[in-house]
């Protein structure tokens, strides 16, 4: 058996083509482009491009972005600077700090800086806690779009088991409050998580988003199970998932590739908050 490939790339697509047509609509009767701003510090390479794509992303979408890019000595007083011009500009409805930040930075301190009306990354304790609740908010792109994934591809969660592999609070946990929502059994796990393997062979559906690569292996997957490789690693010059997709792919139902899975819906979701975020401003 080999598993149906599910197509994050070509669902991306589709879903960005709606929303090109949603800005046009927006701009037309209102006047309003959604504006992204984007902060990036430091050199780290896969941040550089990853901003690179959803610049791109934006700009064929035809929403407005300024990315700043700054240096990695940046102090964090500058960086709460940035925000706070962003949070005061009327032209800008998302902000956008890439993480991971150079140390010297307090994460949390910045992300609690955005104001959450414009936090279209979801991360800010507001939206984070109105997830938590199941209150509307703005959901973290990754899991919103691993969402997606699994609505399109008609998967019913209800019932199912679900096993999410990490627990960040940009995946693994958001991820598996979602999860919850729409009805699964979820179990979270990690990469301490004793005979791993046994948890994650009774997944219907295994979320792996640890940040290892290759760590869950075919032997680690029950035969059918709907599999969503969140990694991204750089391994030789090669992009691989944190699923062993060679093993994986002759025991999954369903599985997302690295890369053209979850990659391409992380950005399509920020594009969606972003406009989201512009329509509620009218
Ligand atoms: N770094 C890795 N993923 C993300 C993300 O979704 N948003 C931000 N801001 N930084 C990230």
């Amino acid at each position: 058996m080999s598993a149906k490939l599910i197509d994050g790339k070509g669902i991306g697509n589709q879903l960005r083509k709606d929303l090109a047509q949603d800005v046009a609509k927006l701009k037309e009767k209102t006047g309003i482009v959604p504006g992204l701003a984007v902060l990036l510090v430091g050199e780290d390479p896969a941040s550089h491009t990853y901003v690179r794509m959803k610049e791109k992303a934006c700009a064929k979408a035809g929403i407005y972005s300024e990315v700043h890019r700054l240096p990695a000595e940046t102090s964090e007083e500058d960086v709460l600077g940035w925000v706070d011009k962003f949070n005061k500009d009327s032209k800008i409805h998302g902000i956008l700090v890439q993480l991971p930040l150079p140390d010297h930075i307090d994460e949390n301190k910045v992300i609690e800086a955005i104001d959450p009306a414009k936090d279209v990354d979801g991360f800010h304790p507001i939206n984070a806690g109105r997830l938590f609740i199941g209150e509307d908010s703005y959901l973290p792109c990754t899991p919103y779009g691993i969402m997606k994934l699994l609505e399109v591809e008609g998967v019913d969660l209800k019932g199912k088991q679900a096993v999410v592999v990490g627990r960040s609070n940009i995946v693994g946990k958001p991820v598996a409050l979602l999860l919850l929502r729409q009805h699964a059994t979820v179990t979270i796990c990690h990469s301490r998580t004793a005979d791993l393997g046994a948890v994650t062979r009774t997944a219907d559906v295994l979320v792996v988003a640890v940040g290892r690569p290759e760590f869950v292996t075919g032997d680690m997957i029950k035969p059918g199970a709907v599999v969503i490789d969140v990694g991204v690693n750089r391994v030789d010059d090669k992009l691989v998932g944190d699923v062993e997709f060679e093993g994986a792919e002759k025991v999954a139902g369903s599985i997302t590739p690295v890369p053209g899975g979850v990659g391409p819906m992380t950005i399509t979701m920020l594009l969606r908050n972003t406009v989201e975020a512009a329509e509620k401003c009218q």
